[in-house]
């Protein structure tokens, strides 16, 4: 993570030597070295809670609960001893009372951390009794909680805190009978402290649980059966499964993620997916990568005929236009067929996002930009990205820091987000109008591009800002030193975009601020940097997962002018992360129609022939079957390779005053629904709407809307988003500059 000093502790564990950085935990230090400590409330990356008391060492001879306790020089270290083991077996004894003997048809077994811990801890009697409570089980959302299965350790209001950002959980009274005072004496302090922690609490969705995002991750973390996805209750046992791990292709992020999968039923020999998991102490997913994977092509055949359809309509095709959710693979495939068939290829995301690069580098003299979620340290700020809808990582990342580090940030958007306008007292909300961003980055230039040449700095002085702002702004950044910038998409095709892109060049050049691009779609950065791209083009076109006069497509052939395509978890491949990562994704379900690779085939002939797609990867940078696809111990991202930043001609220093442009008429914003469960999570057919907008146009959720965008008209339907504050209102993500001036009317 950002901001991490290097290992210059040395300690020892269980008489091995290990060093570690300044405020490592001793936990943090054994996890990350393999050493094993029993722990099960402390997830990696989020705050001690002290919920368990399992982790529980002897440091310099003096009893330390390890995951809140601090590595100093020279420490000793002993993780296992009888009475160290007594005091361990006792909690979890008492954490078997009254648990339901119901593994046997548990959703947990086989992967419970209950089971795992009562087993190694031995236990195999109870000394202790309470009457039980006729506790009701009860289900929010796509989450289903059963309290008589908790055993409070808490992990899922952490998480919830700590990473999510909405703490949408707390702990609430349970009820029912006092414990026996008599177990004060009988029992370890530490088994007893449990059990009447354990026996006031439970799990509800706290005051502010009504801005839960339906993620899943609180059932994620559950050592337990008591909190489970829905939709996976009573469908498989954990062993059943076969595990695929992957990458998400939701959205920029590309979110390491495993597919779990087995027959889709007794009369159904083909595999369905019954659930999606995640290495839980290095990466959080979104609801979308846990929820939204359903969108494979499934029951595709190779249609010949339609086969030979797609083949002469690219042989009269002028252009392909593609849209970003391909993988690098099929992008050099696209390079080829352009190139053998004389075509144009369209991707206008993409295009937008390769000409902002390339701006963007002319200025700060680099190929790429520095900054990665890995960056995120102590001060971040946000700008032109909906940190809820783009890329919930990202604001994941921003508010980990914010709470475990200790951090501060600040979101320039336009648009009030319930969430990150609710995240933290560190979070600096600077909503400016519609189109100001120039004039949040020169305020950023001020403030922090200290090494910036002195004519450019007269011209930042001479742009007029508020003094306030600045002092604000200065005072928030006192005593930091992790900066990372986060740039999104609202930037790229903003009527200003090469002035932006040249401000955030120099501040990537000029000041302490790493950069990081955040896009819009899956691999938009990998067609960015690897498709030979076109602007525009004319004429007959086909369309891949996009529109055109003939269309390839992963969402189901329809018609005479369609051909099957394999969705992305049908495929193998890379793709690019927004941390610049060319990461490796698998496939989950099987396919059985056409690709990509045997058409070009059947165009090139016998002298150009690709064997399997991934054949191809080795020219973006290594060997598909090199790449890795997994976590360190000590998290550290050994997912396949970093793209090298490198550097471009000697940079050039621009820079035009701001000149904010101004919209007209009713504004509404292109973005996903936070959920963004839709296959390529584009297509929407709802207008989503703040309250306040509803009010202001009299309308109400359910409603018919025409909106009328450049002359050209669609109905939408209004719904009320809980998370979208102001009079704004958002369309589905499109093409061009992300917000729009419409006009609207009530059906
Ligand atoms: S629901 Fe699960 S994660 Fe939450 S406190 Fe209970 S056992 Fe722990
Ligand atoms: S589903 Fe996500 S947002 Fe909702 S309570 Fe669980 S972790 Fe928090
Ligand atoms: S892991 Fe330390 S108290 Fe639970």
């Amino acid at each position: 993570m950002g901001g991490k000093l290097a290992p210059s502790i040395g300690l020892s564990i269980d008489g091995r030597q290990v060093f570690a950085s300044e405020g490592d935990t001793i936990l943090s230090v054994a996890r990350a070295n393999n050493i094993y400590i029993p722990a099960i409330c402390c997830l990696t990356r989020c705050s001690p809670t002290l919920a368990c008391r399992l982790c529980m060492t002897d440091a310099d001879g003096k009893r330390v609960y390890s995951c809140n306790a601090k590595v100093k020089e020279g420490m000793t270290v002993v993780t296992d001893t009888p009475e160290l083991r007594a005091d361990r077996r006792a909690i979890m004894e008492i954490y078997a009372i009254n648990h339901p003997l119901q593994c046997g048809v548990c959703d947990k077994s086989g992967e419970c951390e209950l089971q795992d811990n009562t087993l190694f801890q031995e236990v195999s009697s109870q000394s202790c009794a309470i009457k039980d409570l006729d506790l009701k089980a009860v289900t929010w959302g796509r989450t289903h909680y059963d309290p008589a299965l908790c055993i409070v350790c808490e992990r899922c209001v952490t998480v919830c805190k700590d990473m999510i950002g909405v703490s949408a959980l707390a702990t609430v009274p349970r009820g029912g009978e006092a414990l026996d005072e008599s177990y004060k004496e009988s029992l370890p302090k530490d088994a007893y402290a449990i059990w009447n922690k354990m026996n006031k609490s439970l799990i509800a969705h706290s005051p502010k649980g009504d801005n839960c995002t339906d993620c899943g991750e609180c059932a994620a973390v559950c050592p337990t059966g008591a909190m489970i996805a829905s939709d996976f209750q009573y469908k498989s046992n954990a062993w059943e499964l076969r595990r695929v791990p992957s990458s998400c292709v939701s959205c920029p992020s590309a979110c390491h993620l495993v597919y779990e999968i087995k027959q889709g039923g007794i009369d159904d020999p083909s595999e369905a997916i019954y659930r999606v998991t995640n290495d839980f102490h290095f990466q959080s997913l979104c609801a979308s990568g846990r929820f939204g994977y359903d969108y494979a092509n499934k029951g595709a055949k190779k249609d010949e005929a339609a086969f030979a359809r797609a083949v002469a309509a690219l042989k009269q095709a002028k252009a392909i236009r593609f849209a970003s959710p391909v993988t690098n693979e099929e992008i050099l495939i696209l390079n080829r067929l352009k190139k053998l068939l004389g075509i144009k290829l369209i991707n206008p995301s993409a295009f937008a996002l390769a000409r902002f690069l390339k701006t963007f580098g002319s200025v700060s003299g680099r190929k790429l930009y520095s900054g990665s979620k890995a960056t995120i340290g102590d001060f971040t700020v946000s700008i032109g990205v909906r940190l809820s809808n783009d890329n919930q990582q990202l604001r994941y990342a921003i508010n980990n820091a914010l709470v475990v580090k200790k951090g501060a940030a600040i979101d320039f958007h336009p648009v009030g987000d319930a969430i990150v306008d609710t995240m933290h007292k560190n979070m600096l909300i600077m909503r400016s109008e519609v189109g100001e961003e120039e004039i949040a980055l020169a305020k950023l230039l001020n403030c922090f591009a200290d090494k910036l040449p002195d004519n450019l700095k007269a011209k930042i002085d001479g742009f007029v800002f508020g003094e306030a702002e600045l002092e604000q702004i200065n005072k928030l950044a006192e005593n930091k030193s992790g900066f990372t910038i986060i740039a999104g998409s609202d930037l790229f095709e903003h009527p200003r975009w090469e002035n932006l892109a040249r401000m955030l060049g120099l501040l990537e050049r000029y000041s302490p601020f790493k950069v990081v691009i955040s896009p819009l779609f899956a691999n938009d950065l990998g067609a960015a940097l690897f498709a030979d791209l076109d602007e525009s083009a004319e004429g007959y076109r086909v369309g891949y997962n996009a529109s055109g006069d003939f269309a390839l497509t992963a969402l189901g052939a329809k018609g005479e002018n369609e051909l099957d395509m394999p969705a992305l978890i049908q495929q193998e491949g890379t793709i690019v992360s927004a941390d610049r990562r060319v990461v490796p994704i698998y496939p989950a379900l099987g396919y059985g129609g056409w690709t990509l690779a045997e058409l070009y085939n059947a165009l090139a002939g016998k002298n150009d022939r690709l064997e399997r797609t991934v054949d191809l990867s080795a020219e973006i940078g290594r060997p598909f079957d090199e790449l890795r696809n997994e976590f360190g111990a000590d998290g550290e991202e050994l997912r396949g390779f970093e793209l090298e930043i490198g550097y471009v001609s000697e940079p050039v220093d621009a820079l035009e005053p701001p000149k904010p442009p101004k919209l007209s008429g009713v504004v509404l914003y292109s973005a996903r629904s936070i959920e963004q469960l839709k296959p390529y999570a584009s297509s929407s057919d709802a207008l989503l709407a703040s309250e306040a907008f509803l009010e202001k146009h009299d309308l109400n959720d359910g409603n018919r809307v025409k909106v009328t965008i450049d002359g050209a008209s669609i109905w939408l339907t209004a719904r009320k988003d809980k998370y979208i504050r102001g009079e704004f209102a958002f369309i589905g993500v499109g093409e061009g500059w992300r917000f729009k001036s419409a006009k609207i009317a009530k059906g």
